[in-house]
């Protein structure tokens, strides 16, 4: 009894987790021991072999990834591992007897998904199976000889976190029928960056997440330790070092917990504004405004769709968020990550109240992460939910992942989760 006063005077004491709940990455081993294992099971026969794909995290450059702009993400130590079989020839078109069968210990008690390769196309495939089928079907579309095969999943990519499952589902597949039916594309970047094109358009169009590319290169394209500086105008990418620890220094990333989904309309309603500025002012994506002359272009928009003070917004994010990528990428190139603080900052702001992206749990994890000794933070990933990421020092990372949890607890929210980001290998055969 004698707590009944203080409860009573701070009755947040009692209902805040100061606890931080951490995502463990795991290793190799225990992917494919799990893959493998669950694909045995489930098909009764030995798999040809594993393969993974990591999530990832953009550490600047959002929504510029459809809009011909540079954005600037890393991989994550977390990866989908997929243990797969090939079970017929590949021929081309792909006859009605080339059969994909897939199963994945996210969705334990789901029938095994078995569908002929032929049937799947644009409408045909709901729910996760569209990420993995999809590939097989658009690396199909592009003329490689992809037959039937069976697949069995298991990931450590938090699900919904917008740190990229789908991307690292579809990158792992794209790896593995490469491998099995020898393709002959994932040796070298300029191949590697074609399986990205086949699992975007996996996404876009069996899936239909209008996203615009970035997870799928980085997943494909970038190397342990380098931040992958990706341009979306045509492809290009510049591998920068991304190595924290000499500078004391660590990537927090926050998963909100809120609810986050890409195929809803709101992103495709930025895509589709950005892409209807683009369209007035005569130019064939965003990337093409000169930033010297963005107040000119700004008042050449007129009300449309949307009013022309929103679509000012918009755009005024991109062409912005596209320097501030320019700008990142100086600081880490002359080891000035310590700097890199308040352009973080900037990306967030210009987030939150120009592209209207942000949420309150967003803003939240930013503020809280600032308030506790952060250099920068910001939202990452689409936005609407989702996860944040936080530059701190690496002997403040407990204590800064443990004030979010709190600010968290104090509004009665759903705990968020934590992991430190070190950037990590691309999609490969890992057994
Ligand atoms: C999601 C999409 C990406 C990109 C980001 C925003 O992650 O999948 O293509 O548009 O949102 O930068």
């Amino acid at each position: 009894m004698g707590n009944t006063g203080r409860a009573i005077d701070r009755p947040e004491e009692y209902i805040v987790n100061v606890t931080p709940q951490w995502l463990p990455a795991w290793d190799d081993d225990e992917g494919a021991r799990r893959a493998t294992t669950l694909f045995r099971g489930r098909f009764g026969t030995e798999p040809d072999g594993v393969w993974s794909a990591p999530g990832r995290v953009n550490l600047i450059g959002e929504h510029t990834d459809y809009n011909g702009g540079l954005c600037l993400p890393i991989n994550l130590p977390h990866r989908t591992y997929v243990a797969l079989r090939r079970t017929g020839d590949g021929t081309g078109a792909g006859p009605s007897d080339a059969v994909v069968r897939l199963t994945s210990a996210q969705e334990a008690d789901a029938e095994l998904w078995s569908r002929p390769l032929a049937d799947v196309g644009p409408g045909t495939v709901d729910g996760w199976p569209a990420y993995a089928a999809g590939v097989a079907w658009s690396l199909a579309a592009d003329g490689h000889d992809v037959g039937g095969f069976d697949a069995a999943v298991d990931s450590c990519v938090p699900y919904g976190a917008g740190l990229s499952s789908s991307a690292a589902l579809e990158c792992a597949v794209a790896v593995a029928l490469d491998e099995v039916f020898t393709l002959g594309l994932g040796g070298d970047d300029a191949g590697r960056a074609r399986l990205a094109a086949a699992c975007i358009r996996a996404e876009n169009e069996i899936a239909g997440a209008p996203t615009g590319g970035m997870d799928q290169s980085s997943s494909l394209r970038a190397r342990a330790g380098h931040a992958l500086l990706l341009d979306t105008r045509d492809h290009t990418t510049r591998h920068v070092p991304f190595v924290l620890a000499p500078h004391g220094l660590a990537l927090l990333v926050v998963d909100t917990r809120a609810s986050h989904q890409l195929a809803d309309g709101q992103y495709a309603a930025r895509r589709t504004a950005c892409e209807d500025a683009a369209a007035q002012l005569g130019v064939a994506t965003l990337r093409e405004i000169d930033p010297a002359g963005l107040d000119d272009a700004l008042a050449r928009l007129a009300d449309g769709a949307l009013p022309a003070d929103v679509v000012r917004r918009r755009v005024r994010h991109v062409v912005t968020e596209i320097a501030r990528v320019t700008e990142l990428v100086g600081l880490l190139e002359s080891g000035r990550i310590r700097d890199a603080g308040p352009v973080l900052d900037a990306s967030h702001a210009s987030l939150r109240d120009d592209y209207e992206v942000s949420s309150g749990e967003l803003d939240l994890v930013v503020d809280s992460a600032r308030a506790a000794g952060a250099l920068g933070a910001r939202m990452t990933g689409g936005g609407f939910g989702g996860s944040a990421i936080a530059l701190v020092e690496v002997d403040q990372v407990d204590a800064v992942a443990g004030a979010v949890a709190e600010a968290f607890g104090l509004q009665r929210l759903t705990a968020p989760a934590f992991l430190v980001a070190l950037a990590s290998a691309p999609a490969g055969r890992t057994r």
